[in-house]
């Protein structure tokens, strides 16, 4: 058992042996009763709302956010993105680094002129950073024109927290600390046609020591098999040719569950369903990445051959005081373990720079580490206390200007390892599936390869949705470019 302190209303500890709730269906039922009366009262007073939906953060929170616009599309809204001209507005918000917060809260009070031209809009925050128990108490104090206030865990009662916020007299707060539940049967508007994200579980149960995470997303609790496969099935049936499976740490998919069954067990299952499609995943911890996860995703064509395996630093010291569960050389030998079953391997990695005591020659281990990996592409952060996290009460002696120091020259080495490897691709052909429109004129597609690099493309807007050819003609480091071609050259 692993107890972890927490700055959540009351002083608790969390229990890893927590039972996972899995609200009835008819829970889901009533809400969506609750959706529909709230759109019969705007049609009995003459209303069309218009909502409008900010997304910040990970992909979880985009998946959220599609739940957020299928009950609003069951209360009857249309979509803006227009805030003035917006009667519902629903931020949807992110914990992980202070400088998002700071970036959401200079928005909010931007709204108040918003509020002012339109005083009828409706304000509501959601997700992680309301869920922080100082935050959902500084946006009663000192944001009033939000009206409605819910974190992770209330989402799925979302039209009944609409109902009390539209007809009740006080603004609403739902906030309380909770581990979680599991829910089928939402509604979702998703955002496009070809990519689609598939939430497969929610929470985290890792603690690393900087994470604001699993104290406002919960346990770690998996969705049923079934309930996935059949959301796979419609979705492939639907014509979605990019699915990404979805959750903190996708590599203790199922220890919850009442069977035998690992996520790579999951990928094999989805996999097999019939038709055409690339399957991605995210994000995996390193310490529970095995090698059947490797062979399942060689052996499976439709798994894409990319894994994002944030490493977050290079330095033993470090990584023990982030309570990771590796060290620099066990990191090492599961890249070598997995570029072994597919040699062809895309590999992405988060790293944050400047944790509380990182000595000059623990960020020289970190260099060591991205040049030896050479990582297609790396997200870098600079460290970022987050209130209750067991990191943030550590005492750090190394200056923000130092900090900035150590972040430019990883950016700098970041760059130039994509940079090459981008540059290794020009000449070649490869089948890409093309999924969205460019605003630059000269490529106005976008593609992914098989491995999930980025390439702007030129050829018909009538291939969107496609599997194609492309000549790759050029890179920068951030992605490929290149032009339909008919066949493999
Ligand atoms: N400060 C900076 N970066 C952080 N991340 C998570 N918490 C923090 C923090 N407190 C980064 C990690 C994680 C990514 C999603 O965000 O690198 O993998
Ligand atoms: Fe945060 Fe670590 Fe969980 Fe990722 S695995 S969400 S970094 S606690």
């Amino acid at each position: 058992m692993i107890q972890c302190e927490t700055t959540l209303k009351k002083e608790r500890t969390y229990d890893m042996s927590y039972e996972r709730i899995e609200l009835p269906r008819e829970r889901i039922e009533a809400q969506e009763a609750i959706a529909r009366r709230v759109a019969a009262r705007f049609q009995a007073e003459g209303k069309q709302p218009l909502a409008l939906v900010d997304t910040y953060g990970c992909q979880q929170n985009e998946s959220d956010s599609e739940r957020i616009r299928g009950y609003l599309a069951e209360m009857g809204c249309g979509f803006t993105d227009d805030e003035f001209a917006a009667d519902i507005i629903v931020i949807n918000t992110c914990a992980v680094r202070e400088h998002a917060e700071q970036r959401i809260l200079g928005n909010v009070g931007a709204l108040n002129h918003t509020k002012k031209a339109k005083p009828g809009q409706l304000i509501a925050l959601c997700g992680c950073m309301v869920q922080q128990p100082h935050m959902a108490e500084r946006i009663k104090k000192s944001y009033p024109i939000v009206r409605l206030v819910f974190g992770p865990h209330e989402l799925w009662r979302f039209p009944e927290l609409m109902e009390q916020a539209l007809t009740g007299k006080k603004r609403v707060f739902a906030v309380d600390a909770s581990d979680g539940t599991v829910t089928e049967g939402e509604p979702r508007s998703r955002d496009g046609q070809v990519k689609a994200w598939l939430s497969i579980m929610y929470g985290c149960n890792n603690f690393c020591t900087y994470c604001v995470v699993p104290y406002v997303r919960g346990r770690e609790r998996s969705r049923r098999p079934e309930e996935i496969v059949s959301e796979a099935r419609r979705l492939v049936e639907a014509g979605y040719k990019d699915i990404t499976l979805l959750g903190q740490n996708v590599n203790s998919y199922g220890k919850d569950l009442d069977r035998e069954m690992d996520f790579a067990d999951l990928l094999r299952q989805i996999s097999e369903i019939p038709g055409r499609f690339v399957l991605r995943f995210m994000t995996s911890h390193p310490k529970d990445a095995t090698e059947k996860l490797f062979r399942t995703m060689a052996e499976c064509e439709k798994c894409a051959h990319h894994i994002h395996l944030p490493v977050q630093s290079g330095s033993d010291r470090i990584l023990k005081a982030m309570n990771r569960g590796y060290t620099a050389k066990s990191y090492l030998e599961k890249v070598a373990l997995a570029r072994s079953y597919m040699p062809d391997l895309c590999l992405t990695t988060d790293i944050i720079v400047g944790f509380p005591g990182e000595t000059e020659a623990d960020f020289d281990d970190t260099l060591r580490l991205v040049e030896t990996v050479g990582y297609d592409s790396m997200f870098t952060f600079i460290y970022s206390p987050r209130v209750g996290t067991p990191a943030a009460k550590l005492p750090d002696g190394v200056t923000r200007a130092e900090k900035q120091v150590r972040f430019d020259r990883l950016l700098d080495a970041a760059n130039r390892i994509s940079g090459e490897k981008h540059a290794a691709f020009v000449g070649r052909t490869l089948e890409v599936l093309v999924d969205g429109e460019n605003r630059d004129e000269s490529y106005p597609l976008t593609s992914r390869t098989g491995t999930g690099r980025l390439v702007h493309l030129r050829g018909d807007r009538e291939t969107i949705g496609s599997f194609v050819h492309a000549k790759i003609t050029g890179s920068t480091t951030w992605a490929l470019f290149g032009e339909t071609v008919q066949e493999e050259a």
